[in-house]
């Protein structure tokens, strides 16, 4: 005790403020122990460590750069240890995991990469395995990322497996998106699109019509008339976002709920659907877009948890909007053609936003598809019989995964011949967007957006309509 107040309240401060690795180090133990989600713990923790600029950059990089590359790490931990990563020390894992993107995702130095990552392990009452974790790190800053890789590829052949080494990705995933880029004819891209997965995406907004104009946001974006780029620092803090008429969304997304609401003119008293709306993004577009064309919008949404997040988006927008807690897949029984607008936004893989859920190619598997793909089928035909013949539905997934997009449309199509019959999507788009979108061949006029072509998440978009 010095008795001097001040330099106490520093050494407690000094005490309560961890470092980026510190930072870094336990959003990653909530990733691999509690299932969390790393771009929604992340903000908090650096917050809490009062972590700023460079510190906060650092930390950041070092988070999602280390999830979104795990499984490459992995491998190259797994063959400087010479033994498998289920052998290993969950905790000293991640301090390995932490310490491999350092020295081979960053150009961080080896002495600092390895020295300051090893203490974590001591931070983590993990000490017994420091001298492992040291040697291995020590083996691993003997080489380059491009030498570990050529030693990850010997004796593969098989080409998801060999793209799936070389850019951090689970073949599986690999795999359907080489199907989604082939079925439009551009395979090509697919080195184009999983860098892109590598590459944190820019942060758009979307000004609310009626309540701001995008210029008053920021740069506008290519596409979307309602987009605009976020300057640097916390977007939230943006006076128009605090105020609610602008919102954080990806342009992508955007373009998807225009699609919907200008694929025609709105006749006023329209009653429009969104029937998967948790949390809210595309809900708040389309109410406001209603609102100035004098629709009504309904939100429903299953979760209760996500149907508050919606009602708080929309409250700013119109707090008129019903927002109801409900299972999409019997509104076709409550309300047959009710509606003349409906938005199916479905659950889905989310194989598209790969960039923005750093951890989430490691943590679904392809067994993840097939559930998902009967919810999606099941709620599009609730979904169309909801619809009032004539009316427009726009089913959206943001995965571009062939059996959650096309494959759901297709067998609809075949069954239904009669009933149902596709819009053109692309034409809706060409006519909205500011500058043309470069959009591949896809059967029945949908649309396939892409990060590495348009810099938005892979949403993929079909308009139906009832006949
Ligand atoms: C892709 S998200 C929708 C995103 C939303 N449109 C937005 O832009 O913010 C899909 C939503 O569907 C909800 N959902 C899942 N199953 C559902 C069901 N049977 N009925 C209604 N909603 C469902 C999920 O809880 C999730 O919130």
């Amino acid at each position: 005790m010095t008795g001097n107040p001040q330099s106490e309240g520093s050494r407690q401060r000094a005490r309560t403020t961890a470092t980026p690795r510190q930072v870094a180090f336990d959003v990653l133990r909530a990733v691999t122990d509690d299932d969390a989600y790393a771009n929604l713990l992340l903000p908090t923790r650096l917050r809490r460590a009062r972590l700023t600029g460079a510190d906060a950059a650092f930390a950041t990089e070092l988070t999602y750069g280390t999830l979104r590359r795990r499984g490459h790490y992995d491998r190259v931990i797994a063959l400087a240890a010479g033994r498998a990563i289920d052998a290993i020390d969950p905790v000293a894992l991640d301090v390995l995991r932490l310490g491999a993107h350092q020295l081979l995702g960053m150009s961080t130095p080896a002495h600092a990469a390895v020295g300051e990552t090893v203490e974590l392990t001591r931070r983590a009452r993990a000490a017994r395995t420091t001298g492992f974790v040291n040697a291995v790190l020590r083996t691993i800053s003997r080489d380059d990322d491009v030498t570990w890789t050529t030693r990850l590829l010997e004796g593969v052949t098989d080409p998801d497996e060999r793209d799936g080494i070389a850019h951090a990705h689970p073949a599986w995933i690999v795999h359907a998106l080489r199907e989604a880029l082939t079925r439009e004819g551009r395979g090509s891209e697919l080195d184009d699109l999983l860098l892109a997965d590598n590459t944190a995406p820019r942060v758009t907004l979307v000004a609310l019509p009626g309540l701001c104009e995008p210029e008053a946001l920021g740069d506008r974006t290519p596409y979307s008339t309602r987009g605009a780029r976020s300057a640097a620092g916390d977007p939230a803090s943006h006076p128009l976002v605090a105020a609610g008429a602008a919102r954080v969304q990806d342009e992508g997304s955007q373009l998807a709920a225009l699609v919907l609401s200008r694929a025609r003119a709105v006749v006023p008293g329209e009653r429009w659907l969104d029937l998967c709306a948790g949390p809210g993004g595309k809900a708040a577009l389309l109410a406001a877009e209603a609102r100035a064309g004098g629709a009504v919008l309904v939100a429903n949404e299953v979760v209760p948890a996500r149907a508050e997040l919606v009602r708080k988006a929309l409250h700013t927008i119109d707090p008129a909007v019903e927002v109801r807690v409900g299972d999409g897949r019997v509104i076709g029984v409550l309300e047959p053609e009710t509606y003349d607008r409906i938005l199916l936004d479905a659950p889905c893989t989310g194989l598209g936003a790969l960039r923005r859920r750093p951890e989430a190619r490691w943590r679904k598997t392809a067994l993840d598809v097939a559930p998902l793909a009967s919810l999606q089928a099941e709620l599009l035909r609730s979904a169309l019989a909801a619809l009032k013949p004539g009316g427009v539905l726009a089913y959206v997934t943001c995965s571009p995964h062939p059996d959650e997009t096309t494959a759901i449309v297709d067998d609809l199509l075949v069954e239904r011949p009669a009933e149902v019959a596709p819009l053109d999507a692309r034409a809706v788009l060409a006519g909205i967007a500011r500058t043309p979108l470069d959009l591949g061949e896809l059967a029945h006029g949908a649309a396939q957006l892409w990060p590495h072509r348009h810099g938005t998440d892979a949403m993929f978009i079909q308009l139906l309509t009832r006949r």
